[in-house]
């Protein structure tokens, strides 16, 4: 069996970011140290507790840490027109008996990358606080990540204003000091996230779609939920942000990245939060980025198959 690898999923547990996490449970190429959970899709309240219960639900024993409830110099942003008031969609999960890890989440990350030497690697699917934040108290942490995956950003329009993705418009000085930390960065963007659709057809030849154990009634739920909302802003089926940036990590192969110098606009009255690419060279800066730019959409979709039927009992 090849070597699993090290990570720290943080996410804001919305309902892409359960996608996520259950792909990133069900597969064996990961070894999932710790998941660390910060405000976004809602508070940090909701995000948190959504995070405990569906790890408990779907039966694994994973620390589970609490993070940041609000950016680092702003007002917290939420996205319930998109997740619903508690996060989770119409999706409604047992309320787990678990605790919360003691640490809090930028222990945690410094826990982890010291006891990974230098092999820890993180998949963030929310905005960048926790990770910010942790890099700025353990400066440490700058040499010792291997490598950060990010759901964030785009280089063309964004999703939230016109100019800026949600996960980085809510907290852009975070990502600012994550772009620039020197540690390798990919930035799984929305050039390739919209993409990473899954049709109401593909959707419904999943297996599970016929089974009828809890997990796969959840799964089921959590995918129409996601293609209803998704068909309303005029996408071609349930897009798969979260899930993407995690995937790769299974597979490079899926994304054709570039690399590129990126800053984030934190200024801007109608710019905040957009990831400005140097896509001409017209500046000195050295590539700090590598941008996601083309997705192999049909091998995702065969992967989010795999990882999905493992759950079928
Ligand atoms: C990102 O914003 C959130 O609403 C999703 O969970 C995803 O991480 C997409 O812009
Ligand atoms: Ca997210």
């Amino acid at each position: 069996m090849p070597t699993r690898i090290p990570v720290i999923i943080d996410c804001d547990t919305g309902v892409d970011d359960a996608m996520a996490l259950i792909c990133g449970l069900a597969t064996d190429r990961l070894d999932i140290r710790a998941i660390t959970v910060v405000a976004g899709n809602q508070t940090l309240d909701k995000t948190s507790v959504n995070t405990l219960n569906l790890v408990d639900f779907l039966g694994y024993k994973v620390k589970v840490s609490k993070g940041a409830d609000k950016p680092l110099n702003r007002e917290l942003i939420t996205a319930e027109h998109v997740h619903g008031r508690s996060g989770m969609g119409g999706v409604k999960l047992p309320e787990s008996s678990l605790r919360f890890y003691e640490k809090n989440a930028v222990e945690t990350i410094a826990e982890e990358a010291l006891a990974a030497e230098g092999q820890l690697e993180i998949i963030a699917v929310g905005p960048l606080t926790n990770i910010a934040l942790a890099i700025l108290a353990h400066p440490f942490l700058k040499k010792s990540i291997k490598r950060i995956t990010l759901m964030g950003g785009s280089i063309d329009g964004g999703n939230h204003t016109p100019a800026a993705e949600f996960n980085v418009y809510v907290d852009p000085e975070a990502a600012q000091v994550v772009m620039n930390s020197g540690i390798p960065i990919v930035m799984v963007g929305l050039e390739v996230t919209e993409k990473a659709y899954l049709t109401k057809e593909e959707i419904q030849s999943l297996s599970l779609w016929h089974a009828s154990d809890e997990t796969s009634k959840t799964i089921k739920a959590l995918l129409e939920n996601m293609l209803e909302i998704c068909t309303m802003f005029g996408y071609q089926g349930a897009v798969m942000h979260d899930p993407l940036a995690l995937c790769y990590v299974l597979d490079e192969s899926l994304i054709k990245t570039k690399a590129m110098a990126i800053q984030v606009e934190t200024q801007g009255e109608i710019t905040r939060g957009k990831t400005v690419a140097d896509r001409y060279l017209v500046t000195d800066r050295k590539p700090n980025v590598q941008v996601g730019l083309e997705i192999d959409r049909l091998r995702f979709v065969e992967l989010i198959k795999e990882l999905l039927n493992k759950y079928i009992k």
